[in-house]
């Protein structure tokens, strides 16, 4: 095995210095991390601008080699941007794939990495990256929370009934269900802001492990690069050890992945129940649905249910992390190397599930008529029926076991259980008096449900008017 394992001749090596030997052709293939750690670049090349200013702000670099540098760096960006960059995986990483190309360059850049470390540099370009993903994921749902609030407006009078176990429970507005998501989808983006809020404070001088001797000027830099307060004031990280060891963040960051994961795939499992035949409540587009190959008549809610399957992909992402960093002793350990993939995946897939889900739902149409029919059921009023006896001064308990009395005799009589007779109804309780099917009327009960939260018509408009202001 050992004897297939031959010596790679390359320039490399920033820290070649010490090294007799260069690293084996199989060991650059394991540990490069350019393959996924490119995408950072634009992250690194402003780092590295901030860095470098902060360097001639100090008088360890001049300002015409800070401004060459600063060239050499925005021509490297606008090549990866163009696609024209040659990355080098014997380089094996972005951070010094851009360093060595700019130091070809711009004579001047070997003097870019003082008082500077990968640890402190990947440390910075992934709060840089959080800050931009936080700030993406919070738009792309915040569209898929307009394309909810647009069908809950345009058919806000459908009800259907609400369910508890999956079981008939009390009757809603379709509206109120969907208010529920955008709900969920709020504490969604408002976690993402927490993140980005945590992403916010400057890793740049704590070096490697323990800073540096040199005299940078780490506030600055931190401004440089936007790392600020509500103020304008500078968001320094306080200790060096933590701040290249920590990975936090990461965690937080695809916990609000998968938790945003698991409301999509809720909010996925509600539309597959209610496109099916035996719920028939909606239509989902067939620009979100494929077909069978097999069974000509199928179609089938392909989206949601891959909305449900990528949940778990963004639960498992969250789960290596927190593997990947428990027991890890501090400071910066190359395990760490292997945080960015399940980070990046996690932003891809939430950003596609968000969009995905937007599209879906955006496209969805009612069938009315099976709602009409499946919220006339009268036993999901049997509640109101109890709060009925209540009002007329019987205890809730015993009410409760009034009700289910008359439940029971409806299906012993094979009745909808408004049309049970009055004398056998009022026979179960002296509290049932003449008017006791009244409460089955259901434009009369929902109007009851008036208060704070509830789905009766005032509220539900209320809600809607909240979410139509919120998310203009
Ligand atoms: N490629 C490395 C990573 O992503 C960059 C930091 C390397 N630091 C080091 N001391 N080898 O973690």
């Amino acid at each position: 095995m050992c004897s297939r394992v031959i010596m790679a001749k390359q320039s490399q090596a920033t820290w070649g210095g010490r090294f007799s030997a260069a690293p084996a052709e199989l060991m650059l293939t394991f540990s490069e991390s350019v393959s996924f750690d490119a995408r950072l670049a634009p992250f690194d090349i402003a780092g590295s601008k901030g860095h470098s200013a902060m360097l001639a702000h100090v008088g360890i670099l001049t300002a015409k080699e800070r401004d060459e540098i600063h060239a050499g760096l925005d021509a490297i960006g606008a090549e990866i941007a163009a696609g024209r960059f040659k990355w080098n995986r014997q380089l094996e990483d972005v951070h010094m794939n851009i360093e060595q190309a700019l130091t070809k360059r711009v004579p001047a850049a070997a003097k870019l990495h003082t008082a500077r470390s990968r640890n402190d540099q990947v440390a910075t370009d992934m709060r840089l990256f959080f800050k931009h993903a936080c700030a993406d994921l919070d738009v792309r749902l915040a569209g898929a929370q307009r394309a909810i609030l647009q069908v809950a407006e345009r058919d806000g009078d459908v009800l259907i009934p609400g369910y508890t176990h999956l079981q008939r429970a009390q009757p809603v507005a379709l509206a109120h269900h969907l208010c529920a998501y955008l709900e969920m989808l709020q504490r969604d983006r408002d976690r993402f802001a927490v993140v980005a809020d945590h992403a916010n404070w400057c890793p740049l001088g704590s070096g490697a492990i323990a800073g540096t001797t040199l005299p940078i000027d780490r506030e600055f830099t931190a401004r440089q690069l936007g790392f600020v307060d509500a103020k304008g004031r500078p968001r320094v990280t306080r200790n060096s050890m933590d701040t290249v060891a920590d990975r936090d963040l990461f965690v937080e960051f695809a916990t609000a992945c998968a938790l945003a994961g698991t409301h999509f795939s809720r909010i996925a499992e509600d539309l597959i129940i209610w496109m099916s035949s035996e719920f028939g409540y909606i239509d989902l587009p067939d620009t979100f649905c494929t077909g069978s190959s097999l069974m000509p008549q199928k179609k089938n809610p392909d989206s949601c249910e891959l909305l449900r399957g990528k949940s778990a992909r963004l639960q498992g992402n969250l789960q290596t992390l927190l593997t990947l960093t428990k027991g890890l002793p501090l400071t910066y350990n190359r395990d760490l190397q292997e945080d960015k993939p399940p980070v990046f995946d996690s932003f891809d897939q939430t950003a596609l599930c968000a969009d995905v889900l937007a599209g879906t739902i955006g496209g969805m149409t009612l069938r009315r008529e099976r709602c009409a029919a499946a919220v006339a059921d009268p036993a999901l009023l049997a509640t109101d029926l109890a709060d009925y006896l209540v009002e007329r001064g019987v205890p809730f308990r015993e009410a409760h076991h009034a009700v289910g009395a008359v439940v029971k005799l409806a299906e012993v009589r094979k009745l909808p259980i408004d049309q049970l007779p009055t004398e056998e109804v009022q026979a179960l309780h002296d509290g049932f008096g003449p008017d006791w099917a009244e409460v089955f009327d259901l434009s009369r009960a929902m109007a009851r449900r008036r208060g704070t939260g509830m789905p009766g018509p005032a509220q539900v408009k209320m809600q809607l008017k909240h979410w139509r202001k919120r998310l203009e």
